[in-house]
């Protein structure tokens, strides 16, 4: 089997809070960034872009997600706005997929989104062949508008997708898979 099939096979997401420094350095940044733009888009059309939260940027975007929970519930005790300011703080590197899909005489707009999903799965599938760990998460703030102004995200763009990236301190147990024979049919059989 070669090492792709085996991470292919072996994979599994790893929460934030299990995620730990160190996450990767800039140059592995910018490898991971440019693998996770290397995927299939119809029409060339690059419908996603990358914000990336480390360092500072992450606490100051945690702090504005923390601001608009607390407006958006004026009653929660301090410990749950630690918990909702914590979401971006745990993990080193925090990429945001920003999905910028837009209305297009021949690309439908759902093609779009679906080469935005494979640009989140090539990163974390680049971030675990480099020996690290991530999780695809979105989150009650991938739609908040507020939040997402506050991030720099257009009106008109979406989240595809937090990936979330560190050094693993745990591995996970496998969850369960589904059955292949549930969702597999061959045609004309
Ligand atoms: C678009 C998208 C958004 C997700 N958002 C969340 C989320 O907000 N919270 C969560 O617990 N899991 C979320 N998940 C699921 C996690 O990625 C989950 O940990 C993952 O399905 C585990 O799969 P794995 O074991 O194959 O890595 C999301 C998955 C996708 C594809």
């Amino acid at each position: 089997m070669t090492d792709t099939l085996a991470l292919l096979k072996h994979r599994r997401s790893v929460p934030p809070q299990f995620l730990a420094a160190p996450g990767p350095s800039e140059a592995q940044l910018a490898e991971l960034l440019a693998i996770a733009a290397r995927v299939p888009d119809h029409g060339k059309l690059v419908p996603w872009r990358f914000i990336v939260f480390a360092g500072e940027g992450k606490v100051k975007a945690a702090e504005r997600v923390a601001e608009v929970f607390r407006k958006r519930t004026p009653d929660a005790p301090e410990d749950k706005v630690t918990f909702e300011r914590n979401r971006l703080l745990h993990a080193p590197l925090v990429v945001a997929v920003v999905s910028r899909a837009r209305k297009h005489e021949k690309i439908p707009v759902w093609e779009q989104e679906l080469s935005a999903g494979a640009t989140c799965f090539n990163l974390l599938i680049a971030a675990e062949a480099m020996g690290f760990a991530g999780s695809w998460l979105t989150n009650w703030f991938s739609f908040d508008r507020e939040v997402l102004r506050a991030f720099g995200v257009a009106e008109e763009e979406r989240i595809a997708g937090f990936v979330h990236i560190g050094t693993p301190q745990t591995r996970p147990a496998d969850r369960e898979r589904p059955d292949m024979a549930a969702i597999v049919s061959h045609f004309g059989a």
